[in-house]
């Protein structure tokens, strides 16, 4: 099975794997600091798009069938698919489960979990690799399951990965031979992705966590932005929706205002490391909680110190922070 969730940590695994001396940390430092800037700015940017696709989402939302959203394709380069209308479904309506701030949790991808009996009120499991009673059995004890897939990248090992076309997948993701980005304007991809909603909603998952879903941070070989990846969620929150499911965010800060309003929570990866807490506190200020992932070094032994620079982070307040070693195995310590 490709090890698709190693994404997550946008080809950097490099920078984790020793650690740094004090000149390379001085430049990762000041590499860290530019990025700061630039977020900045392309925050500003990705606000004032915010507010457009908000106004724009309202209109949809509210006008009935609202048609013809689908014409402007091929703004992007070569065969660019339309967005396919998503019917004007509510995007927030249901009842389905909705977590507070600090909710606690564990996150097991690399296998089915074997330790089942953490204390902690939420389990995020592969989609594929879990089976009903797995799920079952965590409810049965008082616990909500997430239920994880990629939802932005093909992997060639999933049972439903002859469905994609050719034409769906573009770059490999770096350092992931065999997987692929994912026009997730497609319709094929996104018919795809409905099914696997539907397979998680008949699993018994109470709530989902797509992946891979800012592929416009990397060269996908597609012409993907942030407002084709706000539309990508809300067409994955309508589905899931549907099916009583909550469904997140997975890292992406660039989109959290965008889509904080229709989404029930965040799970980011790496955040004390990359300074960049501060974009998903709005998710707190929600009353949502932001399920975060830091890999210490020298986990699965940290020290205290190791441990309080991630657990004492300022901006990281109210998170849920858990401790993870990169291939996400059962061991985990919390704050
Ligand atoms: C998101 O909105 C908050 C205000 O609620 C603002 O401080 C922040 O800069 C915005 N983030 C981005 C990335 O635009
Ligand atoms: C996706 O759709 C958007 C909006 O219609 C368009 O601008 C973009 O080029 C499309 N991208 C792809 C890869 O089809
Ligand atoms: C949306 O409506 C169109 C036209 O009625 C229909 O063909 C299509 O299947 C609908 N899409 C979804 C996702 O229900
Ligand atoms: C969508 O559903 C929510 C919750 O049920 C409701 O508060 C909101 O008014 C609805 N919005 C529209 C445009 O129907
Ligand atoms: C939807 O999920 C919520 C939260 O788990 C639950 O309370 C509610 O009964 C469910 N509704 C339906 C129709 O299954
Ligand atoms: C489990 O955690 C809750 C709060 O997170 C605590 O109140 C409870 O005592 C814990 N139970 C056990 C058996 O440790
Ligand atoms: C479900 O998965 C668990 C753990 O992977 C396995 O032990 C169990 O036999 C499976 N149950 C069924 C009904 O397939
Ligand atoms: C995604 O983009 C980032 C930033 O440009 C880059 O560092 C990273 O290697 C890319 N990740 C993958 C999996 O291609
Ligand atoms: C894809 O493949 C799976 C497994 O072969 C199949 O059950 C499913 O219905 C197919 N369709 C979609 C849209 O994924």
């Amino acid at each position: 099975m490709s090890p698709s969730w190693m994404s997550r940590s946008r080809g950097k695994t490099d920078e984790l794997d020793a650690p740094l001396n004090a000149s390379e940390k001085r430049s990762y430092l000041s590499r860290q600091s530019k990025t700061f800037w630039m977020l900045l700015v392309a925050g500003i940017f990705l606000l004032i798009i915010a507010i457009g696709l908000g106004i724009g989402l309202g209109v949809g939302l509210s006008g009935g069938s609202s048609g013809d959203d689908s014409g402007g394709g091929g703004g992007g380069g070569g065969s660019s698919t339309p967005i396919p209308p998503n019917n004007n479904t509510n995007v927030t309506a249901g009842e389905y489960w909705k977590p507070a701030p600090g909710t606690s949790w564990q996150i097991v991808l690399q296998t089915p979990p074997t330790d089942t009996s953490l204390n902690v009120s939420v389990y995020d499991i592969d989609l594929f690799d879990n089976n009903a009673s797995t799920i079952s059995t965590l409810q049965a004890q008082n616990r909500k399951v997430i239920c994880y897939f990629s939802a932005g990248s093909y992997e060639p090992n999933r049972p439903d990965s002859s469905n994609f076309t050719k034409s769906d997948y573009g770059k490999e993701l770096k350092g992931w031979p065999g997987e692929h980005w994912l026009n997730t304007n497609s319709t094929n991809v996104r018919a795809i992705m409905s099914a696997r909603l539907a397979l998680a909603s008949s699993k018994g998952c109470d709530g989902v966590d797509p992946d891979n879903v800012d592929g416009y941070d990397n060269d996908s070989g597609f012409s993907l932005s942030p407002t084709t990846a706000v539309d990508f969620l809300s067409f994955l929150a309508i589905g899931a929706h549907s099916y009583n499911m909550s469904i997140g965010l997975k890292n992406a800060g660039a989109i959290v205002n965008a889509t904080v309003d229709f989404l029930q929570w965040e799970v980011n990866e790496q955040c004390v490391q990359y300074e960049e807490c501060d974009l998903f506190q709005p998710f707190i200020e929600a009353g949502k909680p932001v399920f975060h992932i830091e890999y210490p070094d020298s986990a699965p032994s940290i020290s205290s110190s190791a441990r309080n620079s991630v657990c004492d982070d300022d901006e990281a307040h109210g998170f849920s922070t858990v401790l993870k070693e990169m291939d996400l195995n059962d061991w985990m310590e919390d704050c």
